[in-house]
């Protein structure tokens, strides 16, 4: 489904008509055109700066430093000394902003330690001088660290000052097409800052702004980038079309061997883009009783899956019939609890991700649709309370929550609720399969060792639910 006013707001005249009419101008997002790459930061501007007070400098500069990114600091700015000490001890370069013609590709600034209002001046003596001049499809990162009860009243209170900056923020900088988020590192997620910020800082994350994701410590850490999913077995429930079909797409390109799974009715349409991206089909509905058991027989034990299979039946639930509540809770829930819970064990290889796809509609709610947002907001709580047996294999479970995404199921809708759906985000735009399943593949891949038991929203910070 295309955005016909994309297209026009980005010929002239059509700027022209929207900045007469006061209309959005959304921006064409620059979206990753192949693989994850070694240096996928190549050739751009990163300034980094810290709060006087920061602990992560040494793991936030080493993990800039082997993106290829040239990195920049601000000469005049109080956070100086923790960069400049991590740059000499892991011998990289730090260059200095060079004023008024400089424009940065991304922004970003060690906030751990800030424990006072006055000490959240920092942030804004970094960023505001520089905001206006970072690049179209730009970066910006604030990164703090995870506080339990022992955090101080002053600390915990600036921790929670940062989510309401970085969401203003992200309100602001939108309409140029570029993200700002926020990482939590919990303690020992240092190490496994390079692959996170590898996702924020790249094109792999283009509808992505306004979030705040936790790294935690994990067992293994990221030790090479392309190629990320050489040798792993991936399933994808729903795979035939739209969101699930990207996924499969997208995990082949990081090189999993990926079987695509969905209803026998779907059988042609299945096995046409698994021979796209050269997969398996299994046609088999997630309902099925037996459907754990069939997965393990037919394709053994998986390092990867995907519940991304999703219906909607919706109905005001005064006029909402018991067979309507009961399909839509089995498809888009219960049925990922039979099968996981078949995997368990002899099913998942050690170190096995799953990725279950949940929705805004689980956090925002809709009206005429509490079947789907109880199955969609249940999604978010099974990832959090399954994350610790994941962990104990070195693996992990995590959700994302798209916005609006330009698919058959969105195409359906009356033409008002879409275009409302699509403009009402910081991009002013509907998000495209391709960029679930970015996210998914970030889940499904080392670059997110350390993340568990989290949601992720991808909706261009929608303001739906925030
Ligand atoms: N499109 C959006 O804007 C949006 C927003 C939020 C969440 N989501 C979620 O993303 C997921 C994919 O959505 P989509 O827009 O691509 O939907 P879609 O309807 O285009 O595709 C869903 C796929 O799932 C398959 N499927 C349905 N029931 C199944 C079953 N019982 N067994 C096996 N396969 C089954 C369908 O045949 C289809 O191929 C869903 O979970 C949906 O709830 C979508």
């Amino acid at each position: 489904m295309s955005d016909r006013f994309l297209e026009f707001s980005q010929t002239a005249f059509g700027k022209q008509l929207s900045g007469l009419l006061g209309l959005p101008s959304p921006p064409r997002l620059r979206r990753a055109t192949g693989g994850y790459a070694e240096q996928p930061l190549a050739g751009r501007a990163v300034m980094v700066g810290t709060a006087p007070t920061a602990t992560m400098a040494n793991p936030i500069v080493g993990a800039l430093g082997g993106t290829g990114a040239e990195l920049f600091v601000a000469p005049d700015h109080g956070g100086l000394a923790p960069v400049k000490a991590a740059a000499h001890e892991q011998g990289l370069v730090l260059k200095g902003d060079s004023g008024e013609g400089f424009s940065p590709n991304a922004l970003v600034f060690d906030a751990s330690g800030i424990d006072s209002a006055g000490g959240l001046r920092t942030l804004y003596d970094f960023m505001q001088p520089r905001v206006s001049r970072l690049s179209a499809h730009g970066r910006v990162i604030v990164i703090t660290r995870a506080l339990g009860s022992d955090g101080s009243v002053g600390e915990r209170t600036a921790a929670a000052a940062l989510r309401g900056f970085v969401r203003s923020l992200g309100k602001e900088i939108g309409r140029k097409g570029s993200t700002v988020n926020l990482l939590v590192v919990a303690g020992g997620g240092e190490t496994n800052l390079a692959g996170v910020l590898r996702f924020f800082l790249s094109e792999h994350s283009a509808f992505v702004t306004g979030q705040v994701l936790e790294v935690g410590a994990s067992q293994l850490v990221a030790k090479a980038y392309s190629g990320q999913l050489a040798g792993k077995l991936a399933l994808v429930t729903g795979a035939a079309r739209g969101i699930g079909a990207s996924i499969a797409q997208t995990l082949a390109r990081e090189g999993a061997q990926v079987i695509g799974m969905d209803r026998p009715q779907e059988e042609g349409a299945l096995g046409e883009t698994m021979g796209r991206i050269g997969g398996r089909g299994l046609a088999l509905d997630v309902t099925a009783k037996d459907a754990g058991d069939r997965i393990l027989s037919e394709c053994g034990p998986l390092d990867v899956i995907v519940h991304n299979a999703g219906v909607t039946r919706d109905k005001m639930l005064r006029n909402m019939a018991p067979h309507l509540w009961d399909m839509v809770l089995d498809i888009n829930l219960g049925s990922i609890m039979r099968i996981n819970e078949r995997l368990a064990g002899d099913g998942f290889k050690p170190g096995a991700r799953v990725v279950c796809i949940s929705s805004i509609g689980g956090i925002a709610g809709n009206v005429g649709q509490t079947n789907y947002g109880a199955t969609k907001a249940g999604i978010i709580g099974y990832v959090d309370a399954l994350a610790p047996e994941f962990a104990k294999r070195g693996g992990a479970i995590n959700a994302v929550a798209p916005g609006f995404i330009e698919t058959q199921m969105t195409a359906a809708m009356p033409l008002m609720n879409r275009e409302v759906g699509r403009r009402l985000n910081s991009l002013s735009q509907g998000g495209l399969p391709i960029d679930i399943a970015e996210a998914v593949t970030f889940f499904a891949s080392s670059l997110s060792t350390g993340v568990n038991g989290q949601t992720l929203r991808v909706c261009g910070q929608s303001f739906i639910g925030a």
